[in-house]
């Protein structure tokens, strides 16, 4: 496990961007593909436009396949969608074909649309889906991607994407389950401000029964991302 700190969002944000040009290169160049998670949430914001700007050029984005670590169960053009988001701030600027963009269908019956989201992750890297790089958040219950406490997902053991009821609003959600979070070859948790950095420590004890304590990738790399500030 790797841990990076830095002093602001911003600092954490290019480090990332970095680090993801780094691991596309890596990976196309060894396999010819970059698959990609992206997860929802206000902290990866600059990242997103950061990767569609100062680092456009430094990715072969061609060779890029992207995919959802989670999403609310809401239609495509909703303000609260993860897809959405990265629409708006990354994909819309840069040149990956729109059929390598396998979008999570918020709008449709979750239960089915989990499914089918499993079977095309299936068909498109494999039987037991090894993604290069899956980013995530960390909210500040300790959930991370749609991984609530006390939700009926944590105890997902054969699924690689279930449907998970929350308190949250909206309460459907998408999620990749753990057992496809530490199945990839890179897990980025990226977390800002002082009380996310709490979480995070409380998330290295032995007994945490914090969601994202569970994210332990079985043969790759965990790394966490955080900053001190929000800025
Ligand atoms: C989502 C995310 C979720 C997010 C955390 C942190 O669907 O919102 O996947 O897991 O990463 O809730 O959100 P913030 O970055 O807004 O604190």
């Amino acid at each position: 496990m790797t841990i990076q700190i830095l002093p602001t969002l911003t600092e954490l944000s290019h480090l990332t961007a970095e680090l993801i040009v780094q691991r596309a290169t890596a990976s196309i160049a060894a396999h010819g593909t970059f698959t990609l998670a992206l997860s929802g949430g206000s902290t990866p914001r600059l990242l997103y436009h950061l990767l569609a700007t100062d680092y456009r050029d430094s990715i072969a984005w061609e060779q890029v396949h992207i995919y959802w670590s989670d999403e609310r169960c809401v239609p495509p053009n909703s303000d609260d969608s993860c897809y959405k988001l990265a629409k708006d701030l990354l994909l819309d600027h840069v040149p990956i074909p729109s059929e390598q963009i396998y979008r999570m269908e918020g709008e449709a019956d979750p239960t089915e649309t989990a499914q089918r989201y499993e079977s095309v992750l299936q068909a498109r890297v494999g039987v037991e889906p090894q993604l290069d790089l899956i980013l995530l958040g960390m909210g500040g219950d300790g959930h991370t991607a749609s991984l609530f406490p006390n939700t009926t997902a944590l105890n997902a053991q054969t699924r690689w994407v279930v449907a998970n009821h929350v308190e949250k609003v909206p309460p459907w959600r998408l999620t990749m389950t753990f057992r496809t979070l530490n199945n990839a070859r890179t897990v980025v948790i990226l977390a800002a401000g002082a009380d996310k950095l709490v979480r995070y420590h409380e998330a290295q004890l032995p007994a945490s029964m914090l969601p994202v304590a569970r994210v332990q990738p079985t043969h790759g790399e965990l790394i966490w991302m955080l900053a001190e500030t929000t800025e």
